[in-house]
């Protein structure tokens, strides 16, 4: 089944055509990072405007690149929620649309299941049921995956996401959005052990996440050290994602012994952190367990993981009606 898939739901137009939910043909994204990093932050109009220019050439060229034309496709999944409406609506119009017009079947799809999916996406696939951590720029949470389509949540953030707390200390630091990569970045200049930021487990045999305090901590540490050198910028960052990372492979590891799986994923946005990925990579073979995470290309938001995931919704002859309409906030 060639499926197009199509994102919209924050400030990436991604498109990508996939075959039966495993082999990429093409993955087109434009990201929209340089319009809302003067504004510090995704700006919800500015981004529904930008995927409206952006969303028929974005298609165009996923088209293109596959080699193939619109009448082979099979089907269409596109991004329903969560995300930013104006954003979400842009892509799902076109979706009904585009589908309407080739006389082919199309589906809405959750954000998350996309980013859960996108694990299938690589040669070396996990066998389930695994548990899987989610990390984004909006959500933190452990999932029992049984099936593509079948996942009990473990635990999730009680404030902050991950992504949103590298976020708002690249911010504290004056270095800029999106601030996951920068910090990462200068993390691996610094010395993770300078400065010990607080570790928040909360109850141990549980799965969720507070990022909040560890947030106030770095922001208490930056008022009262107010000149920072170069120098002291990197121990801040590699002291802040040491602290974020051993509560995610802690948690992670927890949720996996607990459910007894010997196949753990790790996706989203902040997938693409380079410790995080060392260190759960290396906490999971002392443990005898084995790690699946996509390459950096398919940890941020992209329209492959929206086509992989729809694929077994239309696999199975589920379709979404005209009437159907997008949702900012769902639990998956
Ligand atoms: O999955 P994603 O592209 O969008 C959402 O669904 O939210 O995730 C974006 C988030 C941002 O908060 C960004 O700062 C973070 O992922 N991120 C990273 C890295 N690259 C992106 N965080 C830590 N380290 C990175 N290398
Ligand atoms: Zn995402």
């Amino acid at each position: 089944m060639y499926i197009l898939g199509l994102e919209s739901s924050c400030d990436e137009t991604a498109a990508s055509v996939v075959v039966n939910g495993s082999k990429i043909l093409s993955s087109i994204v434009a990201s929209q990072i340089d319009i809302h990093r003067i504004y510090g932050g995704v700006v919800p109009e500015l981004a529904s405007r930008k995927h409206l220019e952006a969303v028929v050439p974005v298609v165009e060229e996923a088209l293109d690149c596959a080699g193939i034309s619109a009448e082979k496709l099979d089907g269409m999944a596109v991004t329903q929620g969560p995300g930013l409406v104006g954003a979400l609506l842009v892509g799902f119009c076109f979706a009904k649309g585009f589908a309407y017009g080739l006389d082919i079947p199309w589906i809405g799809v959750n954000h998350l299941e996309g980013h859960i999916n996108s694990v299938f996406l690589e040669k070396d696939v996990p066998e389930f049921p695994f548990t899987a951590l989610l990390v984004s720029g909006g959500h933190t949470s452990i999932y029992y995956v049984t099936g593509h389509t079948r996942f009990e949540l473990m635990g999730q953030t009680r404030d902050d996401a991950a992504g949103e707390a590298f976020d708002k200390v690249s911010k504290m630091l004056g270095l800029g959005y999106p601030g996951g990569a920068l910090i990462g970045r200068l993390a691996q200049n610094g010395d993770r052990e300078k400065i010990n930021f607080p570790r928040s487990f909360l109850d141990k045999t549980r799965f969720d996440f507070s990022f909040s305090g560890l947030k106030t901590s770095v922001s208490r540490y930056i008022q009262t050290n107010p000149v920072l050198s170069r120098e002291q910028i990197c121990d801040i960052a590699a002291g802040f994602e040491e602290a974020v990372v051993d509560v995610l492979c802690f948690k992670l590891l927890g949720a996996a012994q607990k459910k007894q799986c010997r196949h753990i994923a790790v996706v989203g946005g902040v997938a693409a952190n380079k410790r995080l990925r060392e260190k759960i990579v290396r906490q999971a073979e002392n443990k005898g367990l084995q790690v699946f995470i996509p390459g950096t290309d398919l940890c941020g938001d992209n329209g492959a993981m929206i086509a992989a995931a729809g694929y077994y919704y239309l696999k199975s002859g589920l379709v979404s009606g005209m009437d159907s309409d997008v949702y900012s906030r769902v639990a998956l």
